[in-house]
C-alpha cells in the first residue's frame, strides 16, 4: 500500500478528488496518510479532518529561515514514511534538498498543457490569465514528476480542455479543474501504485 502525503496551500479540490477515487476504487493500493498546507486557513486542511487523516499546518511564518521550513516538511514527510508526495496546489517552490529525498516520487499536478504556461510566476489563476491573454484556443493540465526545476520534470499525464470565447480566468479555471485535474490526478496516482510507470532517459513509459 503507497503511503501518500499530499501537499496543499488552498481549496484542496485536487485533494477531494484524490480522496474519493480512493474511496470508489478508481485509486488503488494507495491511501492518504498526511495532509500537510504552507497556510492554516487552507479550506483543504477540513477535507482531511473530515476523513479523519492526519493534517497539519507548516508555515514558512513559524520558522527563523526557509531552510528551518524545509527540514520541518522534509521530517514530517519521513516520520509518517511518506511513499509518494503529491503536490496538489502546493504553492511553495520544492526546495533541492526535499526534491533529492524523493527522487520521481513526487508529482505536481499543472493547470496548463506544459511547456506552455507553467514554471516561475505561473501558477493558480495566473495560468489561465496568461492563456486568455495569449488567446491560445486549447488548454490543459498536466501531472509530471518534479525534479530541480519549476515544472520541468518527467510528463506523466496530461488532458486537452478547449478554451471557450466568454471564458474568464476563474471559469477556465473551472472548467480545467473539472474536465481536466480532478481526473488525471487520480489517474497518475493510480497508475504509480500500481506500478505502470517508468522514467527512462527523462521521459515516462506507461504500461496499462
Ligand atoms: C489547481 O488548479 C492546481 O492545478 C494549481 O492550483 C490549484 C489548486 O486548487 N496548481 C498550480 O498552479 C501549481 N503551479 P485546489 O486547492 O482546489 O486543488
Amino acid at each position: 500500500m503507497l503511503k501518500l502525503g499530499v501537499l496543499v496551500s488552498g481549496g484542496g479540490t485536487n485533494l477531494q478528488a484524490i480522496l474519493d477515487a480512493v474511496k470508489s476504487g478508481r485509486i488503488t493500493n494507495a491511501e492518504v496518510s498526511l495532509v500537510i498546507s504552507n497556510n492554516a486557513g487552507a479550506y483543504a486542511l477540513e477535507r482531511a479532518h473530515m476523513h479523519g487523516i492526519p493534517a497539519m499546518c507548516i508555515s514558512p511564518k513559524s520558522y527563523e529561515s526557509r531552510d528551518e521550513f524545509h527540514k520541518a516538511l522534509l521530517f514530517e514527510l519521513q516520520r509518517h514514511q511518506i511513499d509518494l508526495v503529491v503536490l496538489a496546489g502546493f504553492l511553495v517552490a520544492i526546495p533541492p534538498m526535499i526534491v533529492e529525498a524523493y527522487p520521481n516520487k513526487m508529482i505536481n499536478i499543472h493547470p496548463s498543457l506544459i511547456p506552455s504556461f507553467c514554471g516561475t510566476g505561473f501558477y493558480g489563476l495566473r495560468v489561465h490569465e496568461g492563456v486568455l491573454n495569449r488567446g491560445v484556443k486549447v488548454t490543459g493540465a498536466t501531472v509530471h514528476f518534479v525534479d530541480a526545476g519549476t515544472d520541468t520534470g518527467p510528463i506523466i499525464l496530461q488532458k486537452a480542455v478547449e478554451v471557450q470565447e466568454e471564458d474568464t480566468p476563474e471559469l477556465l479555471q473551472r472548467r480545467v479543474m473539472e474536465q481536466a485535474e480532478w481526473k488525471i490526478l487520480p489517474e497518475a496516482i493510480d497508475l504509480i501504485a500500481n506500478g505502470r510507470v517508468k522514467v527512462e532517459n527523462g521521459k515516462v513509459r506507461i504500461s496499462r
